[in-house]
């Protein structure tokens, strides 16, 4: 949420590290994909709270994982980041302990994570490491179903402990405040207090959140901070948790742009990407998705029903029922209902795409039109062209694929196949039904199709008496 929810926080004095927990198998996904590795917005969740963390600039990030899968998906993005292996899952306590083995001897503070909330914003998490005057400080939040976290148990306002739900009495399980599994805590404190958890509790595991009565026990402050929106620190745990962080995602990046001057129809089906960028007066209707590093410039309407990947699309475009990857689609162009624009693709201005229509690593020219039921590869078309409904561009020859030219003013008629390669001269036609394989000059009109014939009365010869030839023979008296 890096650029949604940019944190313009102090950076924090003493010398800090964040642990992110994330070795845990995810069980409860049912999956054999680790956990954090399941997407939300096409971006792997530890990946979301990576990006959160990072722009704390705290002074490094250690990550706790198990998986050589969730490994490679950290490096690839996050090179600096340390990551250690938790050979055995003794649970959120032993986890820390195996990352406090990568904390330098000077490192003052932890700011602990859970890998699988990936909505933790650098604005929650920047507000809890500016409290620096108590030991230990927890992140809580308030929720009408806290099923399945560790509540916040509290005696005269002070928090006394945190308890499991499979640990709870029926009493503590009606608490709603529940723990958000994130701590900024003193190392020095963990150090000692971490080797005093026990596996004694439901689930047999050493439980991190065991540190608050530890500390308690020893007369160590601990205070809370309640998160103002539980919907941020929600976890996930199963992928109906999954399916509410994503929608949780959904309205903060949707708040966002239309907040920026974005007009979203409808908020619930659209589903704008991280790396989006859209400009001002862009309209999104119904069900759109926008993914990858699109770009969207002012005046365009995009939807309903669109799906678009890593595309650019100017000023005024206009791109209803049709899906694109990798494509440019120009100034006040329009594409659409049920167009694919494949990689390469590149409308120039005033240029349509019509219904049913694949482009694919093609130019169309400025004004041109490939109005209806088109195959459009490895071509350039210039400008002010039009291409018949039906035309195909026969670009591959079943080893390799060939270049189509079609010049500027150029008409191709109806169901033209176009062999490339081939190049159709500037104001050329062709046709109806032609099969193109050889060059035409500009200002020629190519005829390459059989020429008509006629047989005359062959109905009432070869089929007598069916409806055809009743029907010819009204025709003729
Ligand atoms: C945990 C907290 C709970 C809190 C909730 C918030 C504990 C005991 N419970 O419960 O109080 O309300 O988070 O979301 O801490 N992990 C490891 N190694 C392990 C076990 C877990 O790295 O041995 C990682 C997991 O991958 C996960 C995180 O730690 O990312 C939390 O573990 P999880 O099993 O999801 O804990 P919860 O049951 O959600
Ligand atoms: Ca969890």
């Amino acid at each position: 949420m890096n650029k949604v929810d940019p944190y313009e926080g102090k950076r924090v004095s003493a010398p800090s590290v964040a642990i992110v927990l994330a070795a845990g198998d995810g069980t409860r996904m049912n999956s054999t994909l680790p956990k954090v590795l399941h997407p939300i917005l096409d971006r792997p969740i530890i990946l979301h709270v990576l990006g959160n963390l990072s722009q704390l600039s705290l002074d490094s990030i250690v990550v706790v994982t198990s998986h050589p899968e969730v490994d490679a998906a950290i490096r690839a993005e996050f090179p600096d980041v340390t990551i250690v292996h938790q050979t055995e899952r003794n649970g959120t306590a032993d986890a820390v302990e195996v990352a406090l083995s990568e904390v330098g001897a000077h490192i003052q503070r932890a700011l602990i994570v859970p890998g699988d909330a990936p909505l933790l914003s650098p604005t929650i998490l920047g507000d809890l490491v500016a409290v620096v005057d108590s030991p230990v400080t927890l992140l809580s939040a308030i929720t009408s179903n806290p099923f399945g976290y560790g509540r916040i148990v509290r005696s005269g306002g002070l928090v006394t402990e945190i308890v499991e739900e499979k640990d709870a009495t029926v009493e503590q399980r009606r608490i709603t405040e529940v723990n958000a599994g994130v701590y900024w805590v003193e190392v020095n404190l963990l150090r000692t207090l971490l080797p005093l958890i026990t596996t004694n509790n439901q689930q047999n595991e050493k439980y991190l959140t065991d540190i608050v009565k530890l500390a308690r026990e020893q007369s160590i402050e601990i205070s809370a901070i309640q998160a103002r929106d539980f919907n941020a620190v929600q976890g996930v745990n199963n992928r109906i948790q999954l399916a509410y962080a994503g929608k949780s995602m959904q309205r903060v990046v949707n708040s966002y742009w239309m907040l920026k001057g974005v007009t979203i129809e409808d908020p619930e089906t659209t589903w704008i990407g991280l790396d989006v960028v859209i400009a001002s007066d862009v309209t999104l209707k119904s069900n759109t998705q926008l993914r990858g590093k699109t770009s969207i410039a002012t005046g365009a309407v995009i939807g309903p029903d669109v799906d678009v990947t890593d595309c650019t699309i100017a000023e005024d475009a206009k791109v209803l029922k049709s899906v694109a990857i990798n494509a440019h689609i120009g100034k006040s162009a329009t594409v659409g209902p049920f167009s694919y624009l494949r990689p390469g693709a590149q409308l120039h201005e005033h240029a349509k795409v019509g219904a049913y229509v694949e482009v694919k690593n093609s130019v169309i020219g400025e004004r041109s039109k490939v109005p209806h039921l088109s195959y459009v590869g490895d071509a350039t078309i210039g400008k002010d062209s039009n291409i018949g409904a039906g035309t195909v561009f026969v670009n591959y020859d079943g080893v390799a694929k060939h270049k189509t030219e079609v010049g500027d003013g150029v008409r191709i008629g109806s169901d033209t196949m176009l062999v490339a390669p081939v190049r159709i001269g500037n104001g050329a036609y062709t046709a109806a039904g032609s099969v193109i394989t050889d060059d035409v000059p500009a200002g020629a009109m190519a005829v390459a199709r059989e020429r008509q014939r006629n047989i005359v009365e062959w109905v009432k010869r070869k089929r007598p008496g069916t409806v055809s030839a009743q029907a010819a023979e009204r025709d003729n008296t």
